[in-house]
């Protein structure tokens, strides 16, 4: 049963995202695509392990042929060199231009799949089936598909829209506990960067209020998916505006590299990047003191990390390196407000630093 719809509509691309209770309806979806040959469905095994039988079971009577293609799971698997494996795969079973890619997990199959499909014979349909939080509310919304470099992630990639997106909320039942702080950051970030009536109901919730099924999930969900939609109808390809998204990622990205990407999740990197673009907020953009503490009570409610563990001179040479193709300034996207952001604000090294430490330290964090 489809239990919410949102539309994305940028300028040669329209396409709705449905969020449903479970993976019915998806046949019909599928069928109502024009001149399909094939159906590829590219999954990983952790996720087929526990849901290809409910897809099938929906699947199995398509009047179009389908085949799966599994990945191998996790962010090291995004790679450029799992690409060839894959496309052999669609060539020997004599995929065309007709082919349609079925992205069926979360953002890392996502992103490989859209990218399979945004390449293969220079571009074919694809569709996204999302299975975590953060591909319901982000990743499978918006058309950036990528692959990763050794030397870089999503360094090789393309805006490339899905016909739809079709995400089966029954499958969050089964998300690691951390993979929710992933999805739930995202969904912080665009709160803060909406304000309005959507930031203020995340000041009355906690945690446990999140349960695939739950009113509260499915009420963030869509409005996180009417932001992020209305930010992508605007500006596809990030020429401006698109950026904002990016709020908490400087520091975010900078802590995962320094932890090299095993301490903390992306969610969690992103939660402490979060407080830091607000506390360079509250310094250069006078966003204010109340609602500073507004942001921390609601991350702390929903038991995303806050504080800065690690040295802030370690975590500004990080963020210096990131950074190094773009010049020497930092630019970060800051708030005035909640629902008032600035994109591209530069900042000095120095008040980076001090801002770092005084994240490390300060009480109210906890
Ligand atoms: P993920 O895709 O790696 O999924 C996390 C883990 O959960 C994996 O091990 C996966 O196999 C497993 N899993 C997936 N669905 C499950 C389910 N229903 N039940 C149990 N286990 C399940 O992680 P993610 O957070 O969804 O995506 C992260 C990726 O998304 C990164 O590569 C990031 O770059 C990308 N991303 C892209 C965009 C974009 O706009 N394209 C935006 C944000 C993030
Ligand atoms: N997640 C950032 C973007 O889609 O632009």
């Amino acid at each position: 049963m489809m239990l919410q719809k949102r539309e994305v509509e940028g300028s040669g691309f329209r396409y709705p995202i449905e969020l449903h209770e479970d993976l019915s309806g998806l046949r019909e979806k599928l069928e109502s695509l024009k001149k399909v040959s094939r159906f590829f469905i590219i999954t990983n095994r952790e996720i087929a392990g526990i849901y290809e039988k409910y897809l099938i079971q929906e699947i199995q009577s398509l009047s179009v042929p389908y085949t799966i293609i599994y990945a191998k799971p996790g962010e090291k698997n995004k790679h450029i060199d799992r690409l060839k494996k894959v496309f052999h795969e669609m060539v020997k079973s004599d995929a065309d231009r007709k082919a349609v890619i079925v992205a069926f997990g979360g953002g890392v199959i996502g992103d490989f799949a859209g990218f399979v499909a945004a390449s293969y014979q220079r571009g074919i349909r694809f569709v996204q089936v999302p299975t975590t939080l953060l591909a319901c509310v982000d990743s499978s919304v918006g058309g950036k598909v990528a692959v990763n470099l050794d030397l870089g992630k999503n360094m090789i990639g393309a805006f490339h829209q899905p016909e739809f997106v079709f995400a089966p909320m029954f499958t969050l039942s089964t998300l690691p506990e951390k993979e929710w702080s992933c999805g739930l950051a995202e969904i912080v970030k665009h709160a803060f960067l909406d304000g309005g009536e959507f930031l203020n109901r995340l000041t009355h919730v906690k945690r446990s209020d999140f349960s695939a099924g739950s009113e509260v999930l499915r009420y963030c969900i869509d409005e996180s998916v009417r932001i992020k939609s209305n930010v992508v109808g605007q500006d596809e390809k990030e020429g401006g505006l698109r950026a904002i998204l990016n709020l908490g990622h400087t520091t975010g990205h900078a802590i995962e590299s320094l932890t090299q990407y095993k301490k903390y999740s992306h969610g969690e990197a992103v939660s402490i990047g979060l407080i830091t673009a607000l506390l360079l907020s509250r310094k250069i953009l006078g966003f204010s003191d109340s609602n500073l503490s507004k942001a921390v009570q609601i991350m702390k409610s929903l038991s995303l990390p806050v504080r800065l563990k690690e040295k802030p001179a370690d975590v500004l040479t990080h963020m210096e390196h990131d950074k190094k193709k773009e010049g020497k300034t930092l630019n970060f996207v800051l708030l005035e407000d909640f629902g008032k952001p600035k994109f591209g604000v530069p900042v000095e090294r120095d008040l980076i630093l001090e801002v770092l430490k005084f994240q490390k330290g300060w009480e109210e964090l906890g």
